[in-house]
């Protein structure tokens, strides 16, 4: 017997908006229709890691927005914002196959208009790490992130662990100043070898991804040494030791902390050991847990 042929379901992609009045109308139009909302900010060039990130927003919500925005406020003026990969019509294809529904894409004076003069500024676990080498980057981070939960009010919103200090911060933002967003952290995806995915992996050469991949491995062997009951002093120093002898050019941090509030790590509670290491001109972040005894 002949039968019909199986036809996929259509993909279609997502409606792309560059206004905040079109992206208000649309979530609007979904809420008359009872539907929850997921929000994915990103700064584009997705990757594996954000994917997993779109696919984590639909398993808890009906309708899915990502927005694709390389905020200036959170690079200094040394930093790559020019180089910053931008890659739309491939990002748009990656939104389609993953099935989110909207992308919203605003320009800088769309989100930035002439005369902004608003920054944000999160206490608490935004202090020391990451602030110590990029002192304006949460700022920016806190500014742009109040500005799209503002913009879209979703129901919740998913970050990877992978920048476990800025889920932290935002998780923060949210409970104090009462922003109705449900923070969900999402597990960092990685590579074959434990590289965490990341866009600015791109800027990497052959040689240097080896390296790069000795950051996880590093890492995973110090969180156990130090789980173990060895002091943290001498693990983050020789985890830093091992990372320069591995090929790094420097390192920023390697330094343990309380998983929920980023205080100085106690043996009792659940506990993050977090680095930031320079090769060549890319600084590659990782985190990984560190159990408590
Ligand atoms: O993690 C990022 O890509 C950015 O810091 C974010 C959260 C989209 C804010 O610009």
């Amino acid at each position: 017997m002949n039968r019909p042929p199986i036809s996929e379901p259509p993909i279609s992609q997502p409606l792309v908006v560059d206004t905040v009045p079109a992206l208000r109308a649309e979530i609007l139009d979904w809420r008359r229709d009872g539907l929850s909302v997921a929000m994915v900010p990103t700064m584009g060039a997705l990757h594996d890691g954000h994917i997993s990130l779109v696919r984590a927003a639909l398993a808890t919500s009906d309708r899915c927005v990502v927005s694709i925005f390389v905020n200036p406020a959170q690079f200094a003026p040394t930093e790559d914002l020019d180089k910053y990969p931008r890659q739309l019509a491939r990002d748009l294809d990656r939104l389609t196959e993953a099935g989110a529904h909207l992308a919203f894409t605003p320009t800088v004076s769309e989100m930035y208009p002439t005369g902004f003069a608003t920054r944000i500024s999160v206490g608490g676990p935004s202090a020391d790490l990451e602030s110590d080498f990029r002192p304006t980057f949460f700022d920016g981070v806190a500014t742009v992130v109040a500005k799209l939960f503002l913009q879209a009010l979703p129901d919740r919103a998913i970050f990877g662990e992978k920048d476990y200090q800025q889920l932290c911060v935002v998780r923060k933002l949210c409970r104090d100043l009462d922003l109705p967003v449900d923070v969900i952290g999402a597990p960092t995806v990685r590579d074959a070898h434990g590289l965490a995915m990341s866009s600015r992996n791109a800027y990497l050469g052959a040689a240097e991804l080896d390296v790069a991949r000795r950051l996880n491995v590093i890492l995973r062997e110090a969180a156990a040494v130090l789980a173990a009951g060895t002091d943290e002093n001498s693990v983050t120093g020789e985890a830093s030791a091992a990372l320069l002898n591995a090929g790094f050019d420097s390192v920023d941090y390697v330094a343990a902390r309380e998983s929920l509030t980023l205080a100085p790590w106690r043996r009792d509670r659940e506990g993050r050991l977090l680095a930031a290491a320079w090769l060549g001109k890319t600084r590659l972040i990782d985190n990984v847990e560190v159990s408590s005894t």
